[in-house]
């Protein structure tokens, strides 16, 4: 690694000095699990800075969707405030994009008329929205297939697609909840590159959740580690990495380093598992394969 190139202190200094663009000041999140109630996040406090990528990470069940869904807009919180410039967030919008991995495309709709959707939910005529999606399916690289539907795509694609239609919108914040996780080895590969290049080319702050942690240090400026029951934040790490970072980084003692300290707090939490993964039911024989007991 060439220390020359790349001063950590230099570009973290940087981020800071960038404006807040997402804060949460004792953001706390309960359900009710019949007359006992559980809290999932308890009084959590970040700042995320303009252009940052951030990456969420921590074991199952410790509120990770439940954060971003709260971003996002789509859940109310309990209490504390989360703020968007500055502005308490009150319901989705455009203005926070999102990618989720259940988060599906409308199967009805072409990728053109899916990218189309929002500018057209903005009140943009048919020619503008026509050609901010053409503009997003370019860059997606899908040009060829802007009138087929959904199911005729790949995994990859469909993502591909779900983050144009996301960032046709020109949001702030791209919310992105284990966006790649039903992909292949070299989907994903390909995909983490994909996303580098346009965060690194368009104005855009990135929270993405993920179980991955290779993927989280390869993607990451800064590294939110979660714990469980209830989620809080374990430790930010900063990913003192240069730029741009390609696969072979992950051989390197730097990475390496960094790998070790993201698996000891997302795993030294064993004790602390959603408590649903604790008490699965004995599963029943229902079959009879063969004559072997
Ligand atoms: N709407 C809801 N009502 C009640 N409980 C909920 C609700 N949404 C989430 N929970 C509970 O909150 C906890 C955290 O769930 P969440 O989906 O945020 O976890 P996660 O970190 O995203 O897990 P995973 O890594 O498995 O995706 C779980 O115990 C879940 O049962
Ligand atoms: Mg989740």
């Amino acid at each position: 690694m060439n220390s020359i190139e790349f001063n950590a202190k230099t570009y973290f200094d940087a981020i800071y000095a960038r404006p807040v663009i997402l804060e949460a000041k004792k953001l706390t999140q309960s359900f009710k699990h019949g007359k006992t109630e559980r809290t999932i996040l308890n009084q959590l406090d970040l700042k995320i800075h303009k252009r940052e990528f951030i990456c969420v990470i921590g074991p199952s069940g410790c509120g990770k969707s439940t954060f971003s869904r709260i971003v996002a807009g789509l859940d109310p919180y309990s209490s504390g405030e989360l703020l968007v410039d500055g502005q308490a967030i009150e319901g989705p919008s455009p203005e926070r994009g999102m990618v989720f991995q259940g988060y599906t495309l409308f199967p009805w709709k072409t990728v053109k008329e899916n990218v189309m959707f929002g500018p057209l939910m903005k009140g943009a005529s048919n020619a503008s929205a026509e050609s901010s999606a053409r503009e997003w399916i370019d860059i997606i690289g899908l040009e060829k297939y802007q009138d087929q539907y959904p199911h005729q795509l790949s995994g990859g694609m469909k993502q591909r697609v779900a983050i144009a239609r996301a960032l046709v919108n020109e949001p702030k914040i791209l919310l992105m909840d284990e966006p790649f996780g039903a992909l292949d080895p070299h989907t994903r590969q390909k995909m983490q590159k994909h996303l580098m290049d346009l965060w690194q080319n368009i104005d855009i702050t990135i929270i993405f959740v993920t179980h991955d942690m290779d993927e989280a240090i390869l993607l990451a400026d800064r590294i939110v580690a979660l714990k469980a029951n209830p989620g809080e934040i374990k430790e930010i790490i900063e990913v003192d990495l240069p730029r741009p970072r390609n696969p072979e980084l992950m051989l390197t003692p730097e990475f390496k380093r960094l790998r070790e300290r993201v698996d000891f707090l997302v795993h030294a939490q064993e004790d602390e598992l959603d408590p649903a993964l604790e008490n699965l039911p004995k599963i029943p024989r229902m079959t009879q394969v063969s004559t072997h007991k």
